[in-house]
């Protein structure tokens, strides 16, 4: 038996990973396993540290439920979501830039005709939001499908209010035979991420403040092509450069500008956002590493590809 060093211990951890079945597996292990070590060497970290940062995790765990996933929280606040996001999308070269999902998506939102409000009775300023869905090559994708949600004025979410289950302020919209949509809505404003947990604590504890700059989700689908995944986020926001999960960009960022259809016609806002979507071709399905993945059965890989899409990437929700 060997006595280890602080180097010789990384090592022997490595070594345990030798029969791991699934090669990805191990891949993933490897390198979780150097990072982890290198960050305490290279901190020094102390006992009272390591357990201050256990009992930050399993405060995280406590507060986790399926109606508000702290973990995710976490993950969005260290930038390693939008991380995972520039990783996956590194390889595509065309197309509108993707952005957080975030925690507030909810499926089966209310298809409505092209032009209609998805602002319900909710006060605000209004605006119109329109464009056109393209291959990239400004080709249009006829019947492209748009899944659009925001938050209210008052920087919540339907899902926040006092009765959940009541939608508003989402709705699916079909790009016409020319690519184009077209919806009202009211002015989106910057909110918080939830900050009364410890994922608030460590962001107090780090000189970070919560917010959001005002944005409008959207997720764009259309057959053979990639599911876009994405938000335009408001000009001039005063979070716009500090997003408090990095996901604002700049090619995402948009500004009002007059409606001109507005002069005298009631029904049309006096200020709107012009933007299209371009959509990348379907990216093959990422190849399998290991002889267990390579043999899974049909039914197996058909309920993997299920789980990755993107209506179904996060069911859980925070709840204010
Ligand atoms: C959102 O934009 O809805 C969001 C994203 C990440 C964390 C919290 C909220
Ligand atoms: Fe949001």
């Amino acid at each position: 038996m060997k006595t280890l060093t602080e180097h010789g211990l990384t090592a022997a951890a490595l070594e345990r990973l030798a029969n791991a079945p699934n090669a990805r597996t191990r891949e993933i292990m490897t390198s979780l396993i150097r990072h982890l070590h290198g960050f305490v060497r290279e901190t020094a970290l102390t006992p009272a540290e390591w357990k201050t940062g256990i009992d930050f995790l399993t405060a995280v765990g406590h507060l986790t439920d399926d109606r508000r996933q702290e973990f995710v929280l976490l993950s969005d606040t260290l930038g390693v979501s939008a991380m995972v996001d520039l990783v996956r999308h590194r390889h595509l070269r065309r197309g509108t830039a993707s952005s957080l999902l975030g925690p507030f998506y909810r499926a089966g939102a209310p298809e409505l005709a092209r032009g209609a409000s998805i602002a319900g009775t909710t006060r605000g300023e209004p605006i119109k939001i329109r464009g056109r869905v393209t291959d990239g090559n400004g080709r249009a994708i006829p019947g492209a499908m748009l899944d659009v949600w925001q938050a209210a004025p008052n920087g919540k979410y339907d899902i926040q209010e006092d009765d959940p289950t009541k939608m508003n302020l989402r709705g699916r919209f079909i790009a016409d035979a020319d690519g184009r949509y077209e919806f009202r809505s009211v002015k989106p404003r910057s909110y918080p991420v939830p900050d009364d947990g410890p994922v608030g604590a460590l962001l107090r504890a780090q000189g970070r403040h919560p917010y959001r700059p005002a944005h409008i989700h959207f997720i764009v689908t259309a057959e053979g092509y990639e599911p876009l995944i994405t938000a335009l986020y408001i000009a001039g926001d005063a979070y716009i450069e500090s997003d408090a999960v990095f996901g604002a960009k700049p090619s995402l960022t948009v500004g009002y500008r007059r409606n001109d259809a507005g002069n005298g016609d009631p029904a049309e806002p006096p200020e709107m956002i012009e933007s299209d979507f371009a959509l990348a071709p379907a990216l093959p399905m990422p190849q399998a590493r290991s002889r267990r993945t390579t043999r899974a059965a049909p039914k197996a890989r058909e309920a993997k590809r299920s789980r990755r899409a993107p209506h179904r990437a996060r069911k859980a929700v925070y709840k204010d």
